[in-house]
């Protein structure tokens, strides 16, 4: 009667242990699951070479010219080459000429319009380069004339 309650004891003890091995599996399983559905990159094999495949654009500047854009170097250069030359050239960009506003408004436009991207904290660089680089050239005016030698008219 003793020794059977020992065994059935044991038994239990056994189960016990083994339940708790599974429960230690299921649990290593699902950790290891978890971490390759957070991390699906283990599982791709890495390519031995990373062959980087963008379109170079070669960053040469001559006389304050971007060579392969034909923008005007500055603040923001890189920004406007990297958002504003995917779409239509540089030229469509650099023909133009006008205000910080008008940048703006050309920028909205193209976003309502022509699916152009939010720009983001990227904006205000790209819009200050435009209407700095880019400014409308105040020349409507003629200039004032200086240093005239006036002449006696001859009757
Ligand atoms: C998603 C595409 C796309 C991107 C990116 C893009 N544009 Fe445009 N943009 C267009 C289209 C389309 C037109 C109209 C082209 C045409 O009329 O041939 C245009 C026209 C223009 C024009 C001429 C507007 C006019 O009134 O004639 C200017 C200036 C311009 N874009 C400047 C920019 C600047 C600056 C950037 C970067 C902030 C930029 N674009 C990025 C699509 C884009």
């Amino acid at each position: 009667m003793m020794s059977s309650k020992n065994e059935f004891k044991n038994q239990v003890k056994g189960l016990y242990r083994k339940i708790l091995i599974a429960f230690g599996m299921i649990g290593i399983a699902v950790f290891g699951f978890l971490y390759i559905a957070l991390n699906p990159s283990v599982l791709s094999k890495k390519p031995e070479e990373t062959v980087v495949d963008v379109p170079e654009i070669t960053s040469e500047i001559e006389n304050g010219i971007h060579v392969a854009t034909g923008f005007v170097d500055g603040d923001g250069l890189t920004e406007v080459i990297q958002n504003c030359t995917n779409c239509h050239s540089a030229k469509l960009v650099t023909q133009n000429r006008m205000s910080k506003e008008g940048w703006i408004a050309t920028i909205r436009w193209m976003q309502e319009t022509q699916n152009l991207w939010d720009l983001g904290d990227q904006e205000e660089n790209i819009v200050n380069y435009l209407a700095t680089n880019y400014a409308p050239q105040k020349k409507g005016r003629r200039e004032a004339l200086t240093n005239i030698e006036w002449y006696v008219l001859k009757q």
